[in-house]
């Protein structure tokens, strides 16, 4: 896979959710309905389920969406009104206000997109026929359907229980790119408001990029000679390109309806995808109010495992979103190469930075060096338009800070067109402390080097020292072997989770920072030489680490069909590297060690993945005594799509779930003389027979780990063992305590991070 480095935060696709405020009075206002029959009755037919759905509303043609497979109820246009009146009906259980999620990049259209490249190595070693026999379901942009990467030259057809179709005219589908349907709501006419009438068929174009970006590096071809002006040259591949791709739109330019991605999951599901891959991040909500918590968790009881992004909020504490057991979440962090660019001071000093665009410039020339932020003018040192107003920067560089400003919509590709368009020559990118040592590759307009946060301050110091200050901005290509990689990167999502701090979120975490894949167009500014071929673009954000995480859960799935999604998530986890390539631990933003809540169980490792020895399974079954841990039985049935009544339910504590990592956490009011206890089980998916023992990674004094027992033997495939895990805390002390626990054979360590918190 080829991967190029990337430089911007904000440019890139995140998509932000935003609620909706509900407007009281006769405003119509959709909202996903969840409903449920008495006993549990089961419809004849689809038909027969969406004429009860009916019978709720008022009148016909308010149904948004019918779902059927992840959810018991509806998206429907309602008013306050008849919402009260509908909540006193039979049946109804609950009615959430429909949520937005804004796909940031759809602010910047004018930029010609982000960009950036640098090679990324993937998974060389890794066999070409990855994925084979399975099908990922992208929910996303859509899709610009003739690129290269959804070729399916060569492609096997789809397995036999493939159902779905595509809304591509002619014969745009084919044996790579199977299935393509969009479900944006927003697009529909009032007339023919109700996409379960079954003739709502609209081709799913990707007008934004992200879709078509997301799923190539899921699961696209092959393609030889991919760049992105010019940089990155190099075959661009996705990570399971055996795998076949259904694309599902459930965004539109702007943002992406919740009651449109539920109905994604919905037609995903039935149409037989294997696995889900969703670049999406949301609020934090109880999961009975969560959409997605709800979709995901209907797919998952029907085999289908879900990743999706951790989100793009890090570096804060809390911050991480999808954080649902039943879901992948995923982190990013970086890769090993650069797009240099390279600050030369007067004073001899140099910096280097990055930029994909990389024209030719003069060694021999210095020009006059500005800080934006002179003025004094509120947010001019961001360079947004109109910044630069009364300054002169002709034939200076211009010295702008990272950052989106109070709306959000300063993108540093816009930064550099707002120095452009003033006549600068050229622009140094520069991180605030929060952005530390991350910089990206992106697609300027004018000569541009995107710096650390080190670099910025010493740059800083010579501006304001020096009696002229001079500089220039050199180019030098793509380098590889860049130092530390990977490394989780600021914008990465963190736990704890606010939901459920007994599960360790996010999860895992894949190559998130300038990524290249398809894209529908050339990226660049307007005077960049036109490169022939197809386009790509190098983008940046939890929403590119999903896919790679999706295209492995794929590769995992055809070696090993017969696994869950619990399973092969655990496989994921318990094989995850902790060290980087230089063997040091895995190291963040600030360039310190990255904590649990920033790795969740390490960096994803596809090839020891696939073969992880013990897995930590976890029925459906499983999430619903947990879930009644945590819940009423009323909210566990919304979830659940039926009557749970949790009273005949053995609920367990969060960290009771037979998750592959643990979280505990010792409340003030515990009795300290005693240890939490947490029990797992793992299965046997390795040797015949085999041995593991137990070793625990805990260099803190204030606690002991214990196991027991220490050592499991296994005798027959499949095989299960239970232990326990005793934590005994020393004292309060008040901190977040991380080691791991190892199961040890004579060929594999399967390894399952702890984090241990005082509240
Ligand atoms: C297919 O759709 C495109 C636009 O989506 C349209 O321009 C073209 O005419 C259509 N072709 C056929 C054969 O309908
Ligand atoms: C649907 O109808 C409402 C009310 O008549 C109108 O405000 C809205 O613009 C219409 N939407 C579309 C997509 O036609
Ligand atoms: C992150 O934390 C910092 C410092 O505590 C705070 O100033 C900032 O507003 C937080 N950001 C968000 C998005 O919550
Ligand atoms: C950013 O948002 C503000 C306020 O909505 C608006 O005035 C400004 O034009 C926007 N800038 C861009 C580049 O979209
Ligand atoms: C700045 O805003 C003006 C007025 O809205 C617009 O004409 C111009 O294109 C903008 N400049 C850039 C660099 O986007
Ligand atoms: C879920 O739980 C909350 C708080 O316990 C309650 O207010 C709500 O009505 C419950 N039911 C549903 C369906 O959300
Ligand atoms: C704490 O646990 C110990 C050991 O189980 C027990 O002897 C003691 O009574 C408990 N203390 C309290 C205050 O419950």
């Amino acid at each position: 896979m080829e991967i190029f480095k990337l430089s911007a935060l904000c440019l890139f696709p995140f998509l932000l959710l935003s609620a909706i405020a509900v407007v009281a009075g006769d405003e119509l206002t959709t909202y996903v309905v969840h409903v449920q029959t008495q006993e549990n009755h089961v419809f004849a037919n689809a038909d027969d389920r969406k004429d009860w759905y009916k019978s709720f509303l008022p009148e016909d043609g308010r149904l948004v969406h019918a779902y059927h497979h992840v959810a018991s109820g509806f998206a429907a246009r309602l008013t306050r009104r008849e919402l009260d009146e509908m909540s006193a009906m039979p049946g109804f259980v609950s009615a959430i206000p429909d949520q937005m999620y804004e796909l940031q990049t759809t602010h910047t259209p004018l930029f010609l997109g982000l960009n950036n490249a640098e090679q990324g190595q993937g998974w060389r070693s890794l066999s070409s026929d990855r994925g084979a026999g399975v099908i990922i379901g992208v929910l996303d942009t859509g899709v610009f359907p003739d690129h290269p990467s959804f070729s399916g030259d060569g492609m096997p057809p789809p397995p036999a229980k493939w159902k779905g179709r595509c809304d591509f005219n002619g014969s745009v589908c084919n044996n790579k790119l199977i299935g393509a349907r969009s479900f944006v709501s927003s697009s529909m006419s009032n007339a023919t408001n109700s996409f379960s009438s079954n003739d709502w068929r609209v081709p799913p174009v990707d007008d934004v990029g992200h879709g078509t970006h997301t799923a190539s590096t899921a699961a696209g071809a092959v393609v030889p000679g991919a760049q992105v002006l010019g940089q990155g040259m190099g075959d661009a591949t996705g990570i399971a390109p055996r795998s076949h791709v259904a694309v599902y739109k459930v965004c539109g330019e702007e943002d992406c309806a919740g009651a449109d991605i539920l109905a994604g999951i919905d037609a995903a599901v039935a149409d037989g995808c294997d696995v889900i891959s969703m670049s999406l991040a949301g609020p934090s909500v109880p999961f009975y109010q969560d959409s997605m918590a709800i979709g995901t968790f209907g797919a998952i009881e029907k085999g289908v495992l879900v990743s999706m992004a951790a989100g793009n909020s890090g570096p804060n504490a809390s911050s991480v979103a999808n954080v649902a057991p039943w879901i992948l979440t995923v982190a990013a962090s970086t890769m090993d190469r650069a797009i240099r660019s390279t600050v030369r001071l007067g004073n001899g000093l140099f910096f280097h930075g990055e930029s994909v665009y990389q024209p030719t410039t003069s060694r021999s020339t210095y020009y006059p060096l500005v800080y934006a932020g002179a003025s004094g003018k509120p947010f001019a040192e961001l360079c947004g338009n109109g910044s630069l107003d009364g300054m002169d920067v002709r034939g200076k560089i211009v010295l702008c800070v990272l950052g989106s400003g109070p709306d959000r919509n300063i993108t540093r590709v816009l930064k550099g067109a707002v120095v452009k368009s003033a006549g600068g020559a050229g622009m140094i990118l520069m991180n605030t402390f929060a952005q530390g040592y991350n910089t990206f590759a992106e697609a300027h307009v004018l000569p541009a080097s995107h710096v650390n946060y080190a670099a910025a301050e010493d740059i800083m110091s010579y501006v304001k020292s020096a009696e002229n200050p001079v500089g220039q901005i050199l180019f030098f290509g793509t380098r590889l072997g860049m130092s530390p990689a990977p490394s989780i990167v600021f914008f990465s999502s963190r736990g704890p989770s606010l939901q459920n701090p007994g599960i360790l979120k996010p999860d895992v975490t894949g190559p998130g920072v300038n990524v290249l894949a398809a894209w529908p167009f050339q990226v660049g500014p307007p005077s960049a030489s036109v490169y022939p071929g197809p386009t790509f673009n190098v983008i940046s954000g939890t929403s590119m680490s999903t896919p790679h995480l999706s295209g492995i859960a794929a590769f995992i799935k055809s070696v090993h069909p017969d696994w869950s999604p619990a399973a092969i998530k655990s496989a994921i986890m318990t094989t995850a590297d902790v060290t980087d390539r230089a063997g040091n631990p895995i190291l963040d933003e600030q360039r310190v060690p990255a904590d649990l809540f920033a790795t969740g169980a390490g960096h994803v490792n596809p090839e020891r993945a696939a073969d992880p020895g013990l897995v930590y399974d976890i029925d459906p079954s499983d999430y619903v005594a947990y879930l009644c841990g945590m819940y009423s039985s009323q909210n566990v049935s919304v979830i659940a799509r039926r009557r749970v009544d949790c009273s005949a339910v053995t609920a367990i504590p969060e960290s009771m779930l037979n998750y592959p990592s643990i979280s505990v956490t010792f409340q003030q009011t515990w009795n300290w003389s005693t240890p939490i206890i947490v029990e797992r089980t793992v299965k046997n998916v390795g040797e015949v027979p085999s041995a593991y023992y137990a070793a625990i990674d805990m260099l803190d004094d204030d606690v002991i780990v214990g196991v027991y027992p220490r050592e499991l033997v296994f005798t027959e495939a499949n095989q299960e063992q239970s232990f326990k895990v005793f934590v005994w805390p020393r004292q309060n002390g008040g901190k977040v305590l991380q080691g791991a626990l190892r199961w040890v054979s004579e060929t594999r360590t399967v390894r399952s991070p702890i984090a241990i918190s005082f509240a």
